[in-house]
C-alpha cells in the first residue's frame, strides 16, 4: 500500500518543523510540489530547502505537479474553487498512480498547518473516494500563520474566556458586523484587498503580521484607525519588492 504524509512545515521559518514532521521527511521518497508559478518561486523554494536541510542518507525525489487555472468565466466562488479542486484532484491521483510504487511513501508539504485554509486534505480525500489509487494517510501538524502571528506580538489570540474568530478578507466585513460577541477576536486571513478598510475603525486595535517566520517579516500593532496608512504603505512596498505577499491579522474592540 502507498503511504502519504501531509506535513504542515510552518510559514516561512525552517526551524518550525517539529521532530516528528523530520522523522517523516527521512522516510518520504517522492514530495509532491504544487508549482504555482513564478510568484510563489520562493514557497517552493523554502520546500525544497527544508528537505536539504533534514534529510538525511536518504535517496528522494521531487515531483512538481503544475497547478490548475481557476475558470475566470465561473461566476459563483465556491463553483470556481470546487471545479478547481475536481482538476487538482485529477492531477493529485495521476501524480501518485504514475510516480509512486506500491509499497513507497509520499510527501505533501503543507505551507503552515494543513487544516487551516489549505485544500490538501480534501483533494486527498477527493482522490481517496475516486478510488483508482489506494493509498493510506497521515496528517503531522505545523506552526500556522495564526500561531506565529500571536507568538511574534506575544499576545494570547483570545481574552480571557473569550471567543476567537478566523475568517477571510472576502467575509470580514459581514462577520465584523453580524458577530453578537463584541468581545471577540477576529483573525483575518487570505485578504488580498486589506478589507479591514472597510469597517468602522474606532475603539478597534489591529495585530498585523507580513511574511511571519521568514527574514523579510514585518510587524505592526496598535489602533486600527492610526496604522491602516502605515500597513497600506508597507503591504504596496513589500509587495513591490517580493512579488507577493502574505499578511495575517487579528482585531479587537477595546
Ligand atoms: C492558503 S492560506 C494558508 C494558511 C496556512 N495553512 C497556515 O496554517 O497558516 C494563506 C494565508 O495564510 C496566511 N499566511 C501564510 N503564511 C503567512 C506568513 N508567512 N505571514 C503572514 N501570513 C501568512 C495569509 O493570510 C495567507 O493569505
Amino acid at each position: 500500500m502507498r503511504k502519504v504524509f501531509v506535513i504542515g512545515i510552518g510559514t516561512g521559518n525552517p526551524e518550525h518543523i517539529t521532530l516528528q514532521a523530520v522523522a517523516a521527511l527521512n522516510q518520504v521518497d517522492a514530495f509532491f510540489v504544487m508549482d504555482k508559478g513564478e510568484v510563489k518561486a520562493d514557497l517552493v523554494q523554502l520546500r525544497k530547502l527544508i528537505c536539504e536541510r533534514y534529510i538525511r542518507d536518504h535517496a528522494y525525489r521531487i515531483i512538481e505537479i503544475p497547478d490548475p487555472v481557476r475558470d475566470p468565466a465561473e461566476p459563483s466562488y465556491t463553483n470556481r474553487v470546487e471545479g478547481w479542486h475536481e482538476q487538482r484532484a485529477v492531477l493529485y491521483e495521476r501524480a501518485l498512480a504514475s510516480q509512486l510504487g506500491e509499497g513507497e511513501c509520499g510527501g505533501f508539504l503543507v505551507w503552515g498547518d494543513p487544516a487551516l485554509y489549505d485544500s490538501t486534505l480534501r483533494i486527498l480525500d477527493r482522490v481517496a473516494a475516486r478510488g483508482s489509487v489506494a493509498f493510506e494517510y497521515e496528517v503531522l501538524p505545523g506552526i500556522s500563520a495564526v500561531q506565529l502571528l500571536a507568538a511574534r506580538h506575544r499576545i494570547a489570540l483570545n481574552r480571557i474566556a473569550g471567543a476567537i474568530h478566523i475568517t477571510t478578507g472576502r467575509n470580514l466585513a459581514r462577520d465584523f458586523a453580524e458577530l453578537a460577541d463584541t468581545t471577540a477576536n477576529i483573525v483575518v486571513m487570505l485578504d488580498g484587498e486589506l478589507a479591514c478598510k472597510q469597517i468602522d475603525p474606532s475603539g478597534v486595535q489591529i495585530y498585523w503580521g507580513a511574511y511571519l517566520g521568514s527574514e523579510a517579516e514585518i510587524l505592526v500593532a496598535g489602533q486600527l484607525s492610526e496604522c491602516l496608512t502605515e500597513i497600506e504603505q508597507l503591504r504596496r512596498s513589500a509587495r513591490a519588492k517580493h512579488g507577493w505577499i502574505m499578511d495575517t491579522y487579528l482585531l479587537r474592540r477595546a
